[in-house]
């Protein structure tokens, strides 16, 4: 089956085409990364406009890369939230403009739950299919998301039945990593550029400088990153402030692989406490922040003991083939070339895909 997606929750304008839910013929994402650089964070408004402006070409790109038109694709589907409700309804809008006009089937799909897919996604890249002897596994497997919207630990059935375990109670992780960034001066978005330098050795002389690991002694799994980027706040005006450390090395480096640390032990912790409870030994770490080079080094040495899943990092940050991939299982006809599909800023995951197979 050939399923066309299309993502547009936030600020990538993205179309990719699947064929049978994990061989991904194109990934075609116009980032809007620049345009909002200046801004130190997303635009709704803006963002929503880009959309506009780029979804038709992105689409058209997408067919061209797999070398396919539009009578051969068997479904569309479309991102239907959550998300900036201005940016979804641009997808959506656009899905079902397709759908009706060239009468192809369409479903709508759960950005997280695209995020949980995408390990599943591309034999040849670090994921399920890779990592399982025998290939691809249906068993069911603890999820962490952790990208700029959003921080959710989620024990999967998949493909499509999720149950959140906890969530963040405030800042999602690349948000806090975002903010303490653009806080010090560094630029946008901050995660890989904090990555970056934790990852460098230190030059000078140990300052000792101690983060908190928020909600980590807590026996449920919500998490909190609102309270460390205070902290580390706190901790940049004790060290001299903003500029001073931007500017010395030894401090700036320190600083940071101290944030990274307490981000990384938080996350792994949590996941951990959660595959022991459940009697899972299957992790998938998705999302934005699984681009982390750090994280990823760290999560290795649990591989000894667990099944750790990637994805590529093409398929972490927000794209349209985890939309396809999970979109090639849902169970038609529930919303087959509807015109009355709605974008939903706050789609709810566990109730979204009742009537699913799997
Ligand atoms: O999944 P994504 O593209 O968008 C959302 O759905 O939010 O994630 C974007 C987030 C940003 O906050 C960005 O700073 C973070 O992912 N990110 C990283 C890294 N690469 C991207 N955070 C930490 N380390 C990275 N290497
Ligand atoms: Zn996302």
């Amino acid at each position: 089956m050939n399923v066309l997606a299309i993502e547009s929750s936030c600020d990538e304008t993205a179309a990719s085409i699947v064929v049978a839910g994990e061989h991904v013929l194109s990934n075609v994402i116009a980032s809007q990364i620049d345009i909002h650089r200046i801004y130190g964070g997303v635009v709704p408004e803006i963002a929503s406009r880009a959309h506009v402006e780029k979804i038709e070409s992105v689409v058209q790109e997408a067919l061209k890369e797999a070398g396919l038109e539009l009578g051969d694709i068997d479904r569309i589907a479309v991102t239907r939230g959550p998300g900036l409700l201005g940016c979804l309804l641009v997808g959506v809008e656009f899905a079902k403009a397709l759908s009706v006009s060239r009468n192809i089937p369409l479903v709508s799909v759960h950005h997280i739950a695209g995020h949980l897919y995408s390990p599943y996604l591309g034999r040849e890249v670090n994921g399920w299919g890779e990592n399982v002897p025998g290939g691809k596994s249906f068993d069911p497997y603890i999820g962490i998301v952790i990208s700029g919207g959003h921080t959710s630990l989620v024990k999967v059935h998949p493909p499509a039945g999720f149950e959140i375990l906890g969530e963040t109670l405030d800042d999602a992780v690349g948000e806090a990593y975002d903010k303490v960034a653009k806080h010090l001066g560094l630029g946008y978005p901050g995660g890989p550029i904090m990555d970056q330098l934790a990852a460098k050795e230190v030059p000078g002389e140990d300052l000792g400088i101690s983060l908190p690991r928020p909600m980590l002694k807590r026996p449920d799994y919500e998490f909190s990153f609102s309270g460390l980027k205070t902290a580390f706040a706190t901790e940049v005006e004790k060290l001299g402030g903003a500029e001073f450390v931007r500017n010395d090395e030894n401090t700036l480096i320190q600083l940071c692989k101290e944030f990274q640390e307490a981000c990384i032990e938080v996350i792994l912790t949590k996941a951990k406490k959660a595959m022991k409870e459940h009697k899972i030994e299957r992790l998938a770490i998705v999302g934005g922040v699984a681009c982390n080079k750090g994280l990823r080094r760290a999560a290795e040495k649990l591989q000894t003991k667990y099944q750790i899943a990637f994805p590529a990092p093409e398929f972490c940050t927000d794209n349209a083939a985890m939309i396809a991939g999970l979109g090639a299982h849902a169970e038609l006809p529930a919303e087959s070339t509807s015109s009355s599909m709605n974008a939903s800023a706050s789609l709810n995951l566990e109730a979204s895909f009742q009537g699913w197979k799997g």
